[in-house]
């Protein structure tokens, strides 16, 4: 059952997003044969436009698809639905925006020729909380047994694709154990991710990340704390695979994605990590809040 308002833009038109607006012979229902892409708003300042898209562009290429819309044209219909939301809503808060893009429909069968014209849908809401309880305390996470992240030789995870089953199952056997969110191995039992975030940890107060190597997607804001916010907060980072074996010699561990910017983490199982305002995640969160709120206030344009 839905509980929030969802503003919905098939194809330009907007609707209520409890209403049915995709054909069931779209390749995106039948197969995942889609793209995506999350932006929010910071201080209702669209934040990271410009990664965003060149990293839907990557995800286009990856997969054959021709983009139904420009950046001119998605960043308008952006806009679009978000004033929508906000009139439906009355809601003048930070916002979730996604813009699904699918190689379309046609006749059922794999044969990408089957498929009509690229299609679209925007979809805006309120952007998700981390419950404060747990962003104080931090999250247990859990390592998924069953499943592994499929190599990069197959769908490769850089590709953010509208195809999550893999990480749906892992995230599910956590939650299964009560985890709030899963860790993914890869083939070789290195740590790739969690199912919708990049994972980071502290050891020796570096700041150490699996490399996109391991198998991840290229997180937007795992590439701005590595390339620019950690040395803003004064702290050094290696890439460097990570194994379960050296969990117990790391200090802290941290989750990062555009709707949880950072987030600690408390336990991966029976693995302890240090939590509070007095750690390296701490300050990389606040130096990430600086980050966000200047580069809204260099980007007034880009308001929703
Ligand atoms: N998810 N890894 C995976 C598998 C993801 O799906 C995401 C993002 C990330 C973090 O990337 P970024 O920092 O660019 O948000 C890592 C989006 C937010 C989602 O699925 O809603």
């Amino acid at each position: 059952m839905q509980k929030q308002f969802v503003q919905a833009n098939t194809q330009g038109r907007l609707h209520d997003a409890r209403e049915p607006s995709v054909s069931p012979l779209n390749r995106g229902f039948l197969y995942g044969d889609a793209i995506y892409e999350v932006w929010r708003t910071y201080r209702g300042v669209l934040f990271a436009w410009e990664e965003h898209w060149e990293r839907l562009l990557r995800s286009a290429d990856a997969l054959h698809i021709s983009l139904p819309l420009g950046p001119d044209g998605a960043l308008g219909e952006l806009r679009r639905t978000a004033e929508a939301y906000r009139k439906a809503s009355g809601d003048a808060g930070e916002l979730y925006l996604r813009l699904q893009v699918t190689r379309g429909g046609g006749s059922i069968g794999l044969d990408t020729g089957l498929a009509d014209e690229p299609g679209y849908v925007v979809l805006v809401q309120p952007c998700p909380q981390t419950d404060p309880a747990k962003a104080r305390s931090g999250l247990h996470l859990s390592l998924a047994a069953d499943l592994r992240r499929n190599p990069a030789a197959s769908l490769n995870p850089a590709w953010k694709t509208g195809n999550y089953l893999n990480n749906i199952l892992c995230l599910r056997e956590a939650r299964g154990r009560g985890a709030d969110e899963v860790v993914i191995l890869n083939l070789e039992g290195e740590v790739t991710e969690a199912a919708v975030s990049n994972i980071a940890f502290v050891r020796s107060g570096i700041l150490v990340t699996p490399p996109l190597a391991a198998g991840i997607l290229g997180g937007i804001t795992r590439g701005l704390v590595i390339s620019t916010i950690a040395a803003a907060a004064g702290v050094a980072v290696r890439e460097e695979p990570v194994r379960p074996a050296d969990f117990a010699s790391m200090e802290e561990c941290m989750l990062l994605s555009t709707t949880k910017d950072i987030t600690p983490v408390a336990s991966i199982d029976d693995a302890l990590f240090e939590v509070g305002p007095a750690t390296v995640a701490a300050r990389i969160k606040a130096a990430f809040g600086a980050y966000a709120d200047a580069r809204a206030g260099r980007s007034p344009g880009l308001g929703m």
